[in-house]
């Protein structure tokens, strides 16, 4: 839009190939929240009369209402977001709108949107995943008690419950909003007025432009402030791991609503059928969950990569930092919100879970810990144990219906008490265990904490 040194036109194909306009366009909230902050400072300090200002802030508002109501026309002719609302902005209101751009560049310009941005959809996907935890509590909560074997190497292990399990990503889940918290923390510095690089012979109020956007500061160094992407990496990351976690809890569910487990049936709402088989009911929210977190662990590889050989300061490549940036925020408010749906819908079929726990391996561990408790060194209680789950496995008498003195003398018929499920879930008390009890009070105190 401003020829300047240039001689002739962009190519066409320059033009479509260097454009961001087609994704940044929806910077456009904060972009103009941060030419408006930035208009006062040059109010301040002198650089606009206060009608002009007016004029500016007018201008960018309206602006602002044309793209909301659909009626803005956004051109790839302009690049991006920055140079369509500036150039918008001075065709409306002339001469004042060509003074915006005194002492900033679009490169602290880009940054502070992007901060801005990001700012916003952390805070959104804090409140999804609160969402989802809730939904996760409220069935654990009403499972608190259905025991179910826990698996490792998917071999099962020992008792737990589902409340058990399920908080499990309760857990994971808080932990991501950790991470998300942090970064929102580290983020929230405004970059502008650092110029394009070096910042400017014009200095503004930078600390009254930052509190006018709500950052809790200034960034410190003005190459650092416009080179790096870090705080997109670090909140890529947080997303992708978050992926991460429903990934598996996906990968749980689609083995618990499995005809072999069968513990688990989901709402018709929430599966879909095959256009061959009639009777199929399939978890598709699960698998695409599990699908997309790959996109999610995909797009945190892209940004670290594309940042990893730039030189300070800014380099075109970093335009390439959105894509990946609004594609995992868009992907996990969706996972968020099909999933909270689907698991607050979900029902746990009781009695294949009891079934399925009902098995007295399960409990060779607690047979073990019983010769333990009668001065049987644990090493020779777990080979002692090992010895009767063979006898189990080659006769076929079930574990808890060997004659299990006949094993070794330190039996006693006590010995057989450990096959009692409730009773081996009642005695797990010890803080993150599973007894229903504490179960229970983990629900409380979750509870309490929202
Ligand atoms: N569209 C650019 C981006 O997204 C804005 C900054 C352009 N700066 C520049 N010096 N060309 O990164």
């Amino acid at each position: 839009m401003w020829k300047g040194r240039f001689a002739k036109d962009t190519s066409s194909l320059v033009q479509e190939f260097g454009e961001s306009i087609s994704y940044d366009w929806r910077l456009y909230p904060h972009d103009i929240a941060g030419s408006i902050a930035h208009a006062r400072a040059q109010k301040t300090a002198g650089l606009l009369t206060p009608e002009e200002f007016s004029q500016i802030e007018a201008g960018l508002l309206a602006i602002r209402d044309d793209i909301e109501a659909g009626k803005f026309e956004f051109k790839a002719s302009l690049e991006d977001i920055h140079m369509n609302v500036e150039s918008e902005l001075t065709k409306r209101i002339g001469a004042a709108g060509a003074k915006l751009h005194t002492a900033r560049s679009r490169n602290d310009q880009v940054a502070t949107d992007t901060r801005l941005y990001t700012r916003t959809e952390i805070e959104l996907l804090l409140e999804a995943l609160s969402g989802l935890q809730d939904a996760l509590l409220d069935r654990a909560e009403k499972y608190a008690g259905t025991v179910i074997p826990g698996y490792t190497h998917l071999q099962r292990g020992q008792p737990v419950t589902v409340g058990h399990h399920l908080l499990a990503y309760v857990e994971m889940l808080e932990r991501d909003k950790g991470r998300l918290s942090d970064a929102r923390k580290r983020l929230n510095i405004s970059p502008l007025g650092s110029g394009a690089l070096a910042g400017s012979t014009i200095n503004l109020d930078r600390r009254a432009i930052a509190a006018e956007l709500g950052f809790d500061g200034v960034t410190t160094n003005s190459m650092d402030a416009i080179a790096d992407r870090d705080y997109i990496a670090e909140t890529l990351f947080a997303i992708g791991l978050c992926g991460v976690h429903l990934s598996r809890l996906s990968e749980d569910l689609i083995l618990w609503c499995t005809a072999e487990f069968g513990f688990v049936v989901f709402s018709d709402a929430h599966t879909t059928g095959s256009s061959l088989m009639p009777q199929k009911k399939n978890p598709d929210v699960c698998e695409l969950t599990r699908g997309k977190s790959g996109r999610l662990v995909g797009n945190l590889m892209n940004i670290l990569v594309a940042v990893k050989g730039l030189p300070l300061t800014y380099n075109r490549d970093l335009q390439e930092d959105k894509p990946p940036l609004f594609d995992s925020i868009d992907t996990l408010k969706l996972i968020l919100a099909v999933n909270t749906e689907m698991i607050a819908a979900m029902e746990i079929r009781e009695q294949r879970c009891l079934a399925a726990a009902s098995d007295p391996m399960l409990l060779a561990t607690d047979l073990a810990d019983w010769l333990v408790k009668q001065g049987v060194p644990f090493r020779h209680a777990h080979e002692l144990v090992g010895k009767a789950v063979a006898e189990s496995v080659q006769s076929g008498v079930p574990l808890d219906q060997l004659d299990l003195t006949k094993i070794d003398p330190v039996y006693t018929e006590d010995a057989k008490s450990v096959f009692d499920l409730q009773r081996a879930l009642a005695a797990r008390t010890n803080p993150g265990a599973p007894s229903v009890e504490n179960v229970k009070s983990e629900v409380a105190r979750w509870k309490a904490k929202a």
